[in-house]
């Protein structure tokens, strides 16, 4: 399986604290089936929008450089892609314009797309709008799990209408974050609004890289296919630049 958000790299972000708890992370990662994982911390450090913690480009470039020579040194064969958790404001998308904030795998066609914890800003849609008038096809991350869009799941369909993409967080769907969770979560499968499964993983034991039970769940709800190319068709193609559909 291809997982294509996660907080692997160490103390850039909420997620991984140290070297070994990334390389904990990667090991069980392995361990449920995971073969390609795209690290994804958070743009700003801190999670604020403070240009003195930016995880700019070549701060994720050389982190993902280093946690591929311990995978190697180690024997854990998870490749890494560099990647970003990208929040929804003016302020990050003039540092993508800049060249700082970086894409999936460098490629200017996919970004991992984080909307505010408990708003849902006007602006949402101009700058999905914005991005892909410069090619990239905004990925929007577990909307299940944003209280707007669980009171209004039309506002996140109106975003897919748009041409972005959604990602849901594996767990979700297991009943890891709850009961409401689990069944907004079905709720927007059978929908059709989810077109990818990721771990959003940040440590080991409280928000683990595990996929595994979340896709025999989706399977149960959409079949062998469908689960498997949200894992792995739709994933692929991301990384390598190409169109899902
Ligand atoms: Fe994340």
């Amino acid at each position: 399986m291809i997982d294509i958000h996660a907080h692997i790299l160490p103390g850039v972000d909420d997620g991984a604290k140290n070297w070994e708890q990334s390389l904990q992370m990667a090991r069980m990662a392995v361990e449920d089936g995971i073969t390609v994982m795209v690290a994804t911390p958070h743009l700003f450090k801190g999670r604020a929008i403070d240009l003195g913690q930016l995880n700019d480009k070549e701060i994720i470039l050389q982190h993902v450089a280093q946690l591929r020579h311990k995978l190697y040194a180690e024997k854990i064969p998870l490749e890494i892609i560099p990647g970003c958790d990208f929040p929804l404001g003016f302020e990050s998308l003039k540092l993508l314009d800049d060249g700082r904030a970086l894409t999936i795998n460098d490629a200017n066609r996919y970004l991992l797309l984080e909307l505010p914890d408990t708003s849902l800003p006007p602006a949402t849609e101009a700058i999905c709008f914005h991005l892909q008038s410069k090619g990239i096809t905004p990925i929007i991350t577990h909307p299940e799990r944003h209280l707007i869009i669980q009171e209004m799941p039309y506002k996140l369909k109106r975003l897919i209408d748009a041409g972005c993409l959604v990602q849901m967080t594996g767990n979700s769907l297991t009943g890891w974050f709850g009961r409401s969770v689990k069944k907004i979560s079905q709720q927007f499968v059978k929908q059709g609004y989810v077109h990818l499964l990721a771990t959003d993983a940040h440590d080991p034991k409280r928000r683990p890289p595990l996929l595994s039970q979340a896709v025999t769940e989706l399977t149960r709800l959409v079949g062998e296919k469908r689960a498997q190319a949200m894992v792995k068709g739709i994933p692929g193609k991301i990384i390598a630049g190409e169109p899902c559909f």
